[in-house]
């Protein structure tokens, strides 16, 4: 009973990752983005909720998922992110670092978690007290490419429906596919 449920299990998770592999990587070039002018770090810092993703295997099934940014000693920035696992009933947390390397490009961030590589951690546009449009995109020869992208909202409930279609508007305006979002769920969580 419990080997066939495994297996079960497994042919599930198989089948959604192989679906999603087709999520993360697409034909193309990345789009050139444009970053927030004049990033304002500390205005940043804080509780966000994700509102919305592009499929990241590392957030697969995640729910209630949350970051909070907060500086350190070192000028560098301490991540953690939160989420819980509805099926399973399990909290997950991950800690990492993130700062900006070039001064004078604050919203081009670098972000680690424990062993894994550097990543890019851009932030599009905010207004610091509502939204959030963080994007990252590596291109591989020009022909192929991985987007990793999130909106995230101070309030958990997200944003008045007018603002969010304004912030998808100018996310495809600047060539990003805002098809490959799907919404976080944010309800019932223990956080
Ligand atoms: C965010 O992290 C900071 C530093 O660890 C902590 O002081 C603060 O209470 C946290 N905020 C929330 C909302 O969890
Ligand atoms: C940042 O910009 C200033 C003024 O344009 C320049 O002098 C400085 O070299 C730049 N710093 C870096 C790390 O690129
Ligand atoms: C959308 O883009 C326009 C034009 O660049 C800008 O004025 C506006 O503030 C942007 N809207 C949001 C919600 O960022």
């Amino acid at each position: 009973m419990e080997v066939c449920r495994q297996q079960i299990f497994l042919t599930v998770a198989l089948v959604l990752m192989t679906g999603s592999l087709a999520q993360v990587f697409s034909f193309g070039k990345c789009p050139q983005v444009q970053v927030k002018e004049n990033f304002q770090l500390e205005s940043y810092l804080g509780k966000w909720y994700e509102n919305r993703r592009f499929f990241a295997i590392f957030e697969a099934f995640s729910s209630c998922v949350s970051a909070n940014y907060s500086l350190k000693d070192d000028g560098h920035i301490k991540v953690v992110n939160q989420g819980y696992i509805k099926f399973l009933k399990k909290r997950n947390v991950a800690i990492g670092d993130a700062y900006a390397p070039d001064v004078n490009q604050s919203a081009k961030l670098k972000v680690k978690f424990g062993n894994a590589p550097l990543g890019d951690y851009w932030v599009l546009d905010t207004d610091y007290d509502s939204y959030s449009v963080v994007y990252s995109c590596s291109g591989y020869g020009g022909i192929f490419k991985t987007e990793f992208s999130w909106i995230l909202t101070r309030d958990r409930n997200g944003l008045s429906e007018t603002k969010m279609l304004e912030l998808l508007y100018n996310m495809s305006s600047s060539g990003i596919n805002v098809k490959r979002f799907s919404v976080t769920d944010q309800t019932n969580c223990p956080n």
